[in-house]
């Protein structure tokens, strides 16, 4: 196993280059198992979720390769299974939106109950319903989901009873080709949503309103082969601004949406850093010498504040001058990185759904451990500002979302590299 050892006390200075979000990347790929036309993606990111993903999409008959450029083609003309075991869903909870794909291309599915992190009980009673109302019918047998449909998925209208990324997305998968339309109420907003409803048009689906909580979507007979390019990864560029902020210095973020993180910039300006806006890039500044002001923050569906960037916003207020109360609305066990970023000379007490964090003014290196994706990320961000050496355990966590994440950082001079345990 590898672990990242970080020597901190530095300011980071230099350009980092945002790769193709994870969370549209590993939903855009299933999209291939909706046409017997081979399906290009741009702008992928090369991760272990894509890879776990492209193993699954394998054992389901998909023929796939990497190309240069980020480039990577899927296709399958026909399904070898309909089948997704557990032992390639448990890896990644995204991994169980292939049911509905598979239902609604061979009328039949069977797809193990997924696993992911761990910040929550994350069930998936919201995409199941969702199936049933488009006429399929679930069985629960031996910890895997049996789905059938004779004759086809059929359009309906969906209410849903709270904002769910992956239900939205999954139920837009499964109504593409339906007969008949289908109607989404209180749908997810997400920008992975809207590069989802993209290629799915392009491809020849007719889904409007996509971004907006009420999606209509106009069941099609058949799907074709495109090429599409990802959408920029807005956590990945979020947790660097943070951890520039954090450090202090000077970063530019070069292909990134900033109007997709517009929930974050006016935040981080009011802990002190400076951020400018270019094109095509965002520059995040702040003089090292000064210290950062608190800021409270709660977690919210998009285009609130997203619960994948509440650990580095953390990490970012453990060094303010002051008091930060931030509360995660969207998780119920999403403070693990607390008791590591504790290890590091922080002071925060979790109350329930809420951390209070009374900033300290220097944080010391430790050993710590990666809890899960995101939490390894504030503590890459914390590393990086606390003074002496910190090693983060269990790297595996952070592998699954970000594309070599010491490489980038080294560029901007943090003394950082990955070792074996
Ligand atoms: C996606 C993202 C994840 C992000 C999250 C919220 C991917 C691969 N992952 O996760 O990084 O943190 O959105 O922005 O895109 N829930 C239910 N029943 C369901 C579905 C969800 O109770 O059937 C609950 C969840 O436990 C959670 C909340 O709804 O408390 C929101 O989850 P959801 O938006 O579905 O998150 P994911 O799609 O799993």
């Amino acid at each position: 196993m590898d672990k990242i050892v970080i020597t901190g006390g530095r300011a980071l200075k230099g350009e980092i280059e945002i790769s193709g979000a994870k969370n549209s990347a590993i939903k855009l790929m299933a999209l291939c198992l909706l046409t017997d036309e081979p399906l290009e993606l741009t702008n992928m990111p090369d991760l272990m979720d894509t890879r776990s993903m492209a193993q699954l999409l394998e054992h389901l008959g998909v023929k796939h390769a990497r190309g240069p450029g980020a480039r990577m083609t899927l296709h399958a003309p026909d399904l070898a299974h309909t089948e997704a075991p557990y032992d390639l869903v448990r890896k990644m909870r995204a991994s169980f939106n292939v049911l509905g794909p598979i239902l609604s291309r061979e009328h039949k599915a069977r797809v193990s109950l997924p696993g992911g992190c761990a910040i929550g009980a994350r069930p998936v009673d919201l995409h199941l319903k969702a199936m049933e109302s488009l006429g399929a019918k679930i069985d629960l047998v031996d910890g895997y989901v049996v789905a059938t449909a004779k004759g086809g998925l059929k359009g309906a209208e969906i209410t849903f009873p709270f904002v769910s990324v992956g239900a939205t997305e999954h139920t837009m998968m499964a109504a593409v080709l339906a007969k008949g339309e289908t109607v989404l109420y209180n749908a997810a907003r997400e920008p992975e949503i809207i590069d989802l409803a993209n290629c799915l048009n392009a491809m020849g689906a007719q889904i409007v309103g996509a971004g907006r909580s009420e999606i209509r979507i106009n069941g099609v007979d058949k799907l074709s082969g495109v090429s599409h390019a990802v959408v920029p990864d807005r956590i990945e560029a979020g947790t660097y601004a943070l951890a520039a902020a954090t450090t202090g210095g000077k970063v530019r973020l070069a292909n990134v949406r900033s109007d997709h993180l517009g929930a974050l910039w006016p935040l981080i300006a009011q802990a002190g850093a400076k951020v400018t806006m270019d094109e095509t890039g965002v520059v995040i500044e702040r003089n090292p010498k000064s210290r950062l002001r608190p800021v409270d923050v709660e977690t919210q569906a998009y285009p609130g504040f997203p619960t994948d960037l509440q650990a580095q916003f953390m990490a970012m207020c453990c060094l303010a001058d002051g008091v930060s109360i931030i509360r995660e609305n969207i998780f119920e066990n999403r403070f693990m990185h607390c008791p590591e970023l504790i290890r590091l000379g922080a002071n925060i007490k979790v109350t329930g759904r809420e951390a209070i964090v009374r900033g300290v003014k220097e944080l010391r290196g430790a050993p710590v451990m990666a809890t899960d994706l995101r939490a390894s990320a504030s503590l890459i961000a914390a590393g990086l500002a606390a003074h002496g050496e910190t090693s983060i355990s269990r790297v595996y966590h952070l592998d699954r979302g970000f594309e070599h994440i010491e490489v980038k950082l080294g560029n901007c001079g943090a003394r950082i590299k990955r070792m074996k345990e």
